[in-house]
């Protein structure tokens, strides 16, 4: 239930794919989370690939809806993949799109980010990559602690994240971005 004691906390994953681990480790992260925060996850599978032609013919409406979705929220929380050492397209997409609008919807929104991937590696290419993109939008990054996921198909059972250990770190998580998100508040009241 959504009461206003919540801070909203929108669910972005990098992720399309329907049995991904980015999307299960974020589910559980909304199940971990203090109760002082609420996970929403939304999707950015129906944005068209970025073109400016058509963004001067209107913005399209799922860029719309993100963009009032972002406004909204009091938090994000990223899930992503890493492909090729980086973000991958579909995220990196839904960024381009948002950083067209005015005012900026990243802008001074505090946020936090982990990642799973199949390789030992745990995506910390991809992470460092997002932090640098979405620091020029203006968001305010939880920097520790880091949850690098790796070797997800040991960690993953039936779409939940069933490693006592990878759960413990998300948890640790999700209790210092409770933390951050008020102090953010408090600096940008
Ligand atoms: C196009 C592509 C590129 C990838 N590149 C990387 C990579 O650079 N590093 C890595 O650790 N895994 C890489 N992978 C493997 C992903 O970690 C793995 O597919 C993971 O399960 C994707 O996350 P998901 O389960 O949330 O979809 C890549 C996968 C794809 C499809």
């Amino acid at each position: 239930m959504n009461t206003p004691a919540h801070l909203q906390v929108l669910g972005i994953c990098g992720s399309l794919r329907q049995k991904s681990y980015n999307m299960a480790a974020l589910r559980t992260a909304g199940e971990l989370m203090p109760p002082g925060l609420k996970l929403n996850i939304t999707g950015i599978g129906e944005l068209p690939i970025y073109n400016f032609d058509v963004q001067e013919k209107g913005f399209p409406a799922p860029a719309t809806k993100l963009r009032d979705e972002i406004l909204a929220a009091d938090a994000l929380l990223f899930a992503s993949p890493e492909y090729n050492w980086s973000v991958g397209a579909p995220l990196k997409n839904a960024i381009d799109w948002m950083s067209r609008f005015q005012p900026q919807p990243f802008n001074n929104k505090p946020a936090a980010l982990f990642s799973a991937t199949g390789g030992p590696v745990g995506g910390a290419r991809g992470q460092y990559d997002l932090r640098r993109i979405l620091s020029g939008l203006g968001v305010h990054w939880l920097m520790k602690p880091e949850v690098f996921i790796g070797m997800s198909a040991s960690k993953f059972a039936d779409g939940k994240l069933t490693d006592e250990t990878t759960r413990k770190f998300l948890t640790d998580q999700m209790v210092a971005f409770e933390d951050w998100i008020k102090r953010m508040k408090r600096a940008f009241a």
